[in-house]
Order: structure tokens, then C-alpha cells, then sequence
């Protein structure tokens, strides 16, 4: 059974904003970019393991919440779809701009209690930044895990996010399997047109040992774990972020209450065994 922890504490107070720069900007779609953000002395803003957020923002214009979806050893970097005004700001910025970090919050994925097991990544969408973090370290400490599977479906190829990582990177990796659809699919798409859920119980994955980390819209999800359920999977080894939900991120703003549970504090990665008895609440 993996039981999450909810101590993730580091020396970096959330609170406190630090001046960050952009040192790197890449263009992921047509309105998804990935920020690389360090501050203005060349350091990184905060540390953080996988799985948790950071704010970012612009000081005339607001910040937001978002999960850290890489990190170096003196970077971070945040990946930001363009949904509203903040994030529209967002993706006007530069490399040299100034910006303001704040973080970390939430829990982690559970790195150390997913050793020793196959994993299975899914995503769809924008679901991916939030997972990438645990895919990278199940990548860096390769030894320690089982067979990788990701699993990514988006709408069209051009909503795919992280296409180096995704065709190059990532399948010469050992025991590492990737397997992205798209389900509206453009002429030069030659690879498998289909959602998610179906294209998963296709696969035909040996499911003993594995755990399932599971990151979208709603659809998805709803499609994900009843089609984890029939395969077999375990409640508690399929662990999802609810990481959307987050606002401030500190228990204040009442934004993230499902039940008694409150997604920025008890949060953002949840079993689905959690998720159940969350809804039941
Ligand atoms: S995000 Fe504000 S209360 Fe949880």
C-alpha cells in the first residue's frame, strides 16, 4: 500500500516572494510555453521535489499557480498554458524578464515508495508538465524502477507538448515505453488515432507491481482509473494530482475543498483510494 506523506518541508518560506529572472523560453504549442526562471544572482528560486507547485507571476499583474515541471540545480521551470489573464501576461514575457517565484507547496509523488515497481505514466493534454517531474526521476534513478510506461494522448500533434523528450529523449531510454495518440489527427500524423482509455487497455500491460500515475482533464481521469479498475490496478497504487484546483495554496482562500479534505493542504497528490473517500465525505 503506498501511503503519501504530507511533510515536505524545506527552508524556503512560501510566502516570501524572490525577483527571478527568464533565462530560457520554449514554445511547447501555439499557447503552451515553458519558463526557466532563475533568481537575479543566478541560483535556484526554491527547492522542491516532485510533484510540487511554485507561483509565478509579474508584479503589475498577478500571479498563479503552477506545477513545477523541471527543475535544474539552479533552475526550475514552469510550463504555462495561455487560460486567462495572468497567463497571457505570462507568455509575453523574454529571456532577461523579471518575474516573481514563490514556493514550495503541496506534497510530493512518493519516489521512494514506487521503488521497486513497473510504472505507468498518463497524461493527456497540459496533464503532462505535472507528471514530467516523476517521470524525469524515475529516468535519473533508472535502476530503481520497473518497466516505464507513458501513455500521452492530446487533441492534435500540435497540442503535444515536450515532442523532443517525447520522440527522441525519452523511448532510448532502457525499459522505458512511450506511446503517444492524438485523436484528431492531421495528415502528417502517423501514429495511432485514439483516447486515452481505450488505447490503454489495448496495450495489454502486465499490471502486477505497477503503479499508475494518472494526470488530466476530467474526462480523462473519469475514463482512466474505471479502465485502471478493470485491469486490475489497485486504488492504492494509482496516485493523480489535483493540482488544478490550487489557488493560494495555504489553506485561506477555500478554493480547494473536496469534502473535508483541502487539496492545498492535504494535496495535491492524492491515491485514488483518497480520491474515493474524499468524494464520499
Ligand atoms: S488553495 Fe486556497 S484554500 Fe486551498
Amino acid at each position: 500500500m503506498i501511503e503519501l506523506t504530507h511533510d515536505c518541508s524545506c527552508e524556503n518560506n512560501p510566502l516570501v516572494p524572490t525577483v527571478c529572472k527568464v533565462i530560457e523560453i520554449t514554445e511547447e504549442t501555439s499557447d503552451v510555453k515553458s519558463f526557466r526562471v532563475q533568481t537575479l544572482d543566478g541560483a535556484l528560486p526554491f527547492r522542491f521535489v516532485p510533484g510540487q507547485l511554485g507561483m509565478l507571476g509579474i508584479v503589475e499583474h498577478g500571479e498563479c499557480m503552477f506545477c513545477v515541471s523541471m527543475g535544474g540545480a539552479d533552475w526550475l521551470e514552469f510550463t504555462v498554458k495561455k487560460v486567462g489573464t495572468v497567463t497571457e501576461r505570462l507568455h509575453l514575457l523574454y529571456p532577461g524578464s523579471q518575474v516573481i517565484v514563490r514556493g514550495p507547496y503541496g506534497n510530493a509523488w512518493p519516489v521512494e515508495q514506487c521503488k521497486g515497481h513497473n510504472m505507468l505514466f498518463i497524461a493527456g493534454g497540459i496533464g503532462l508538465p505535472p507528471v514530467r517531474t516523476f517521470l524525469l526521476h524515475t529516468l535519473a534513478f533508472r535502476a530503481d524502477y520497473g518497466r516505464i510506461d507513458l501513455v500521452y494522448s492530446a487533441s492534435t500533434k500540435a497540442d503535444l507538448v515536450f515532442k523532443e523528450q517525447l520522440f527522441d529523449l525519452w523511448p532510448a531510454e532502457p525499459n522505458t515505453h512511450i506511446h503517444v495518440s492524438v485523436y484528431r489527427p492531421s495528415e502528417d500524423w502517423e501514429g495511432p488515432v485514439e483516447y486515452t482509455a481505450p488505447f490503454l487497455t489495448s496495450l495489454g500491460l502486465d499490471i502486477s507491481h505497477t503503479t499508475a500515475v494518472l494526470c488530466g482533464g476530467p474526462s480523462l481521469y473519469r475514463t482512466c482509473s474505471k479502465a485502471l479498475a478493470e485491469m486490475g490496478v489497485p486504488d492504492d497504487h494509482i496516485l493523480t494530482t489535483l493540482e488544478m484546483r490550487m489557488k493560494c495554496g495555504i489553506g485561506k482562500c477555500g478554493r480547494c475543498n473536496v469534502g473535508s479534505k483541502y487539496i492545498c493542504l492535504d494535496g495535491p497528490v492524492f491515491t485514488q483510494a483518497e480520491v474515493n473517500a474524499m468524494l464520499k465525505d
